[in-house]
């Protein structure tokens, strides 16, 4: 198993998306001891012209998104429409917000990432939700549950 870890909060410390994508990847080793991990982290190692200052994590990582998406090599077109060329991957997305916004209208970022995933062909997905962290410390605890309970039913229908 080849596993790739993107880092896109802007913040190279203390980066609550980064502590859950920590976990995600342990869990994945923990199951998986022979795993190989490649490590992108966009705060320390960002994208050309964007930079921690000028840009929040989404643009990060919709800048790297615009950057692989390219026809013929990650999809392509065909008779019936763009088809997906990165198949048969299985992709955790950790998200971690100062509010709640799962499954409301004002999530912007999963359905962004279901619809430009599933365009390159990854269909396989699993969202962690680290929510409510800046609503004081008793909800972020719980944010930080909730997303352990959303890993373990990731890990529970592999
Ligand atoms: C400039 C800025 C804007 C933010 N805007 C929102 C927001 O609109 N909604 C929200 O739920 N959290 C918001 N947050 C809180 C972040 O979602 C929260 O800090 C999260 O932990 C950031 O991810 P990270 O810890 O991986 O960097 C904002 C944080 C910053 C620094």
């Amino acid at each position: 198993m080849n596993v790739l870890q993107i880092n896109a909060s802007a913040r190279r410390e203390g980066a609550n998306s980064t502590r859950v994508a920590n976990s995600i990847v342990a869990r994945l080793q923990s199951e998986n001891p022979s795993a190989s991990l490649t490590l992108r982290d966009f705060s320390g190692d960002p994208h050309p012209a964007l930079d921690e200052a000028a840009l929040g994590a989404l643009t990060q990582l919709k800048n790297w998104i615009d950057a692989i998406a390219r026809n013929g090599v990650t999809f392509r077109y065909t008779a019936t429409g763009p088809k997906g060329l990165l198949t048969g991957k299985k992709v955790y997305v950790a998200l971690a917000r100062g509010g709640r916004y799962r499954e409301t209208e004002a999530d912007s970022q999963a359905p962004y990432l279901k619809t430009v995933l599933g365009f390159l062909g990854m269909t396989d997905l699993h969202f962690i939700y680290a929510e409510g962290l800046n609503m004081g410390p008793e909800s972020a605890a719980q944010g930080f549950a909730q997303a352990a309970a959303d890993l373990a039913a990731a890990f529970a229908f592999n």
